[in-house]
């Protein structure tokens, strides 16, 4: 049988935080190992714009993804790891699914819909207020992004389910009347990822301003971590694990015995400060040996750079004669 082909992409607006590491980076990392499989990873550079991004932020924090993953070992000799923006064939793609793409279709999206009905509870007349294009028609990038490389599974957290569902639609459509093209993807949730709460409790997110970032220096990462809400028990009385942050924090990163040690202190009274000094220890051990690569490589971007034009240049063997017979079924071809 021939191998599953995954491909998952990263948008380029921030920096990489503890919840996205052990929700997404993690396991993507373990997978790229994978010899059963092929793998596809990219930053997807083109669908930062679609937030109205500054530019300095963008490639910042393209710079800050890539050496993150490649500081905590993505393989990129088994897998293919790209910037999206580095492919002119996606964009190409796009354009030809553009044109096949029902608008009725994008009129659904819930990230649209999520953007309108923002605009009117924020009791505006317009409702398509700041929204762009690019934020409108995001799902058919996503599904030339996906399509371009025939990947037949696409690991996404669940808010992305829907995009992935919109590109097999958008498939199987061209299908329908160009034959058969264009291979039907298909979304991957990893039901068992933990999602972390930040440091207010609620989930931890760019957009909450509550995030601990992956790589922050120690100094930093500890100040961080001591400022994670707790309740109000004093030292000695027991304490429960179920909705501590800082115990499902410890969780996502140790083993099942390190997990059941710490459930006894909580059990046997153990104080919010040195729990906290002991997730700190804990984690800034687990990551300063990546740390030290991250900071190596933020320091010489070129070794970034010159992984994301190899990865292109193998991305591309593949999109190029792909696009060639994506064009020639549709009629755009050569006339002699
Ligand atoms: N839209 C995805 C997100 O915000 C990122 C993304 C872009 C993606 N293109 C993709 C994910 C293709 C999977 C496949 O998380």
């Amino acid at each position: 049988m021939a191998k599953e082909i995954y491909l998952t992409g990263i948008t380029t607006t921030g920096t990489p935080h503890i919840g996205n590491y052990v929700g997404a980076i993690r396991p993507s990392i373990a997978a790229s190992k994978d010899t059963n499989k092929s793998n596809f990873y990219f930053l997807a550079d083109f669908h930062a714009l679609a937030k109205n991004e500054d530019p300095n932020k963008i490639s910042q924090s393209t710079l800050e993804i890539a050496a993150a993953w490649l500081a905590l070992g993505m393989d990129t000799e088994n897998s293919v790891f790209y910037r999206q923006s580095d492919i002119p064939e996606i964009p190409e793609l796009t354009w030809i699914l553009t044109s096949m793409t029902a608008k009725g279709l994008m009129n659904r999206a819930h990230s649209y819909k999520a953007a309108v009905q923002a605009n009117l509870e924020g009791g505006n007349k317009d409702p398509d207020k700041g929204i762009t294009m690019a934020l409108y028609s995001y799902p058919v990038l996503m599904a030339a992004d996906i399509l371009m490389f025939k990947a037949t599974k696409v690991p996404v957290g669940r808010d992305q389910k829907q995009h992935v569902e919109m590109a097999r639609d958008i498939a199987q459509r061209f299908n329908h009347h160009f034959g058969d093209v264009l291979v039907l993807p298909e979304p991957v949730i990893d039901e068992h990822t933990a999602v972390l709460a930040g440091l207010d409790g609620r989930k931890m997110s760019k957009s909450y301003n509550n995030t601990i970032p992956l790589f922050a220096a120690e100094k930093k990462f500890r100040k961080l971590i001591m400022k994670i809400k707790t309740n109000s028990l004093e030292p000695g009385e027991p304490k429960d694990v179920d909705g501590s942050t800082l115990y499902d924090i410890y969780k996502a990163f140790a083993t099942p015995e390190e997990t059941a040690e710490v459930e006894k202190l909580y059990a046997e009274g153990i104080g919010w400060g040195d729990m906290k000094q002991r997730l700190f220890e804990y984690i800034n051990d687990h990551i300063s040996p990546a740390r030290n690569e991250y900071d190596r490589l933020m320091a010489d971007p070129g070794i970034v750079e010159a992984e994301l034009k190899k990865g292109a240049i193998r991305a591309r063997e593949f999109a190029v004669p792909y696009l060639d017979e994506i064009r020639s079924a549709i009629g755009i071809r050569k006339l002699a």
